[in-house]
């Protein structure tokens, strides 16, 4: 039992666009499976049948005259769902959730990014949430402009290229203050996320990954 009060465990990842973060992840999954563990998988905004409907909301082109207050309202709308639907009662029957992405993401992008402010998304967070925070989040970091070449190169390939666009398409000076967000919140809670450089191979990256899961999964 995790001193939340359930049996499960819940890891979360974070990053910059383009900063390997869904490889990571990927590559952890796979491991976890490979001995035996359970593990669920939650992304956001997404993952629900009404997350997804939000998701699309969020991403559209079309809605450049989105207000940031309603950005981060969106993204807690969807979370509240998931935490519903998959990651309480994943956590209560014993699994590990994996999670691409949680509250860090709207402290960094819309508190830090946006300019919001962290009091207000922890406000939003505690309604939205109470206190579900993932026991562990492995922060990717890259260097915002070779993050942002891949991340670019990925969406001028990728079905989803119309959707994707409204929040990729930030400029620079944002990018680099969500980059700043992170480690704003690795100063204020460095037990918990962990940032992981990412650079190299992506073995070489899994292996920092897991020096920093492994412990968390010893003290289950
Ligand atoms: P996504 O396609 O999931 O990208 P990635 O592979 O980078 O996770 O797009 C999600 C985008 O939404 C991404 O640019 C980060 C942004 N975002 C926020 O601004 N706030 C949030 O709370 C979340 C969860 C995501």
């Amino acid at each position: 039992m995790t001193k939340r009060g359930y049996p499960g465990l819940f890891l979360s990842f974070e990053g910059t666009d383009g900063s390997g973060k869904s490889t990571q992840m990927r590559m952890l999954i796979e491991r976890l499976r490979r001995d035996g563990l359970t593990v669920v998988e939650n992304q956001e905004p997404g993952a629900t049948h009404i997350g997804r409907q939000i998701r699309r909301i969020l991403l559209d082109p079309a809605h450049q005259e989105m207000a940031g207050m309603t950005e981060l309202l969106l993204m807690f709308a969807s979370r509240a769902q998931a935490a519903a639907e998959i990651i309480r009662p994943a956590l209560e029957r014993g699994d590990i959730v994996v999670s691409d992405r949680f509250t860090d993401s709207t402290l960094a992008y819309q508190g830090e990014g946006r300019g919001i402010g962290f009091d207000a998304v922890l406000a939003a967070h505690k309604l939205a949430l109470g206190d579900l925070l993932p026991d562990l989040t492995i922060c990717m970091t890259i260097d915002v402009e070779t993050g942002l070449g891949r991340a670019h190169k990925r969406n001028s390939t990728s079905d989803e290229q119309d959707n994707e666009a409204r929040l990729d398409q930030q400029s620079l000076d944002f990018h680099h203050r969500v980059a700043e967000g992170y480690r704003k919140i690795a100063r204020l809670e460095p037990g918990r996320l962990r940032l992981v450089p990412g650079e190299g191979e992506p073995a070489i990256v899994a292996e920092r990954v897991w020096l920093e899961v492994a412990p968390v999964l010893g003290k289950r």
